[in-house]
């Protein structure tokens, strides 16, 4: 039987395995979509813009914050993609952002210390992704809780208009502030800032095309990379022997955060639409079809990773995991989003003596962004 959004909400994982043993693509009724739950397919369909776009009224996104990469396809994606892509290569990112991340999380995470406990999403990983984020759009001078307020206003407003109720006030006053405050750093932007080096892109984008991007990368830096250091610091907390062997081994980090991205994608779903009739196996998908990537199904495709659900540090081959998308919509900020959360756990494995309090703590969550609600942790003095 096909599972409820609550099911796949809750723990997909054996609903996703359970389709993909009859095939990489499945209707799911709660969905009024397809859901594609194999590795290759799932690559197949992210690859091939032109059979499966993003570019359909259906995306709500773009009804409130306007055209942006995220809802473009083709040439028009590539000209509103291509100014970023050079500020947030891996040279670039590192050079522009590095000093900040590595400081800002460990005074994060020493200002915590004395404690001895803290809940690590809301006190380390959302704090450090939206001060991240703060320092990309260039937003020093506005407090983090106002950004914070901005950025949930505007998430509410994709919600509303999703559930088919008007624009909130309050959403079009959020991203009207947003777009004032950027505005004001671009107009004294220089060429060694972030947004100074993505204006002086080959082909700059004009104001209104600038601000919706910009808010893009509210969206995609905020929530996702909170998620992601948090189910790490959940993963490492919870799967037996994982801590210990990463204090006597820092060269796994890496491996333990890619393997976290596999088990528990922070975005467990991208959105396309199929802009014809097309096969995926035995799937007959009509055009106009909704398709649902789903990335936590393709990331446990034992075809591509043996014995799917285990925490493996050891892994051959967990750079194919699929947590930040592929294809032309490939995750810009992944290379950023990687630096932050090894910070963050760098600087939480100098607190001796770190354990969950299992009692207080929860399992990821949710249907499209992915994480623990609560981390609730203690250490020694
Ligand atoms: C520094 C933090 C991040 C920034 C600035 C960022 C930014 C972006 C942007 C601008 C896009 C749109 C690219 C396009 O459509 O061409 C994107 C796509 C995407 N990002 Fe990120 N991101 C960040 C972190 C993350 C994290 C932590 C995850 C998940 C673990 C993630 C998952 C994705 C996925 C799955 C897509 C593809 C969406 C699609 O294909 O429809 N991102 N990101």
């Amino acid at each position: 039987m096909s599972p409820s959004l609550a099911e796949l909400s809750a723990d997909p994982h054996p609903h996703l395995a359970a389709m993909r043993a009859a095939g990489p693509a499945a209707w799911v009724e709660a969905l009024d979509g397809w859901m594609v739950v194999g590795h290759a397919a799932a690559l197949a369909v992210m690859r091939d813009a032109d059979t499966f776009t993003v570019d359909d009224p259906r995306f709500t996104t773009s009804r409130v914050i306007g055209p942006s990469m995220l809802s473009t396809d083709g040439p028009e994606h590539a000209r509103l993609r291509q100014p970023f892509v050079a500020p947030f290569s891996p040279r670039a990112s590192r050079a522009y952002f590095s000093e900040f991340v590595r400081g800002e999380s460990a005074r994060l995470v020493s200002d915590l210390r004395p404690r001895g406990e803290a809940e690590l999403r809301t006190e380390l990983a959302g704090p450090l992704a939206a001060s991240s984020m703060r320092l990309a759009l260039g937003l020093e001078r506005i407090p983090v809780a106002e950004l914070l307020g901005w950025y949930r206003a505007i998430v509410q407003a994709v919600a509303d208009v999703t559930a088919g109720q008007p624009l909130p006030e309050l959403g079009l006053t959020a991203y009207q502030a947003l777009g004032s405050a950027v505005s004001e750093t671009l107009a004294s932007a220089s060429g060694e800032t972030f947004l100074g080096g993505v204006l002086s892109g080959a082909q700059a984008l004009d104001q209104a095309e600038m601000l919706s991007n910009t808010a893009v990368l509210l969206f995609g830096g905020i929530e996702t990379t909170e998620g992601m250091i948090a189910t790490l610091a959940h993963h490492v907390l919870t799967e037996p022997g994982v801590l210990d062997e990463l204090r006597e081994n820092p060269d796994l980090l890496d491996a333990a955060i890619e393997e976290s991205l596999r088990l528990e994608p922070a975005a467990a779903v991208v959105d396309r639409y199929a802009t014809r009739d097309v096969e995926i196996g035995d799937a007959q998908i009509r055009k106009g079809d909704l398709v649902v990537v789903s990335l936590a199904g393709a990331n446990r495709d034992p075809a591509v990773f043996p014995d799917p659900d285990r925490f493996d540090l050891h892994r051959a081959d967990l750079r194919r995991q699929l947590a930040f998308a592929q294809g032309p919509h490939v995750c810009v900020g992944l290379h950023l989003a990687r630096f932050e959360t090894r910070c963050a756990l760098e600087n939480l494995l100098g607190l001796p003596g770190l354990e969950r309090e299992a009692e207080r703590s929860t399992e990821p969550a949710g249907l499209v962004f992915r994480k623990p609600d609560t981390v609730r942790v203690r250490w020694g003095a």
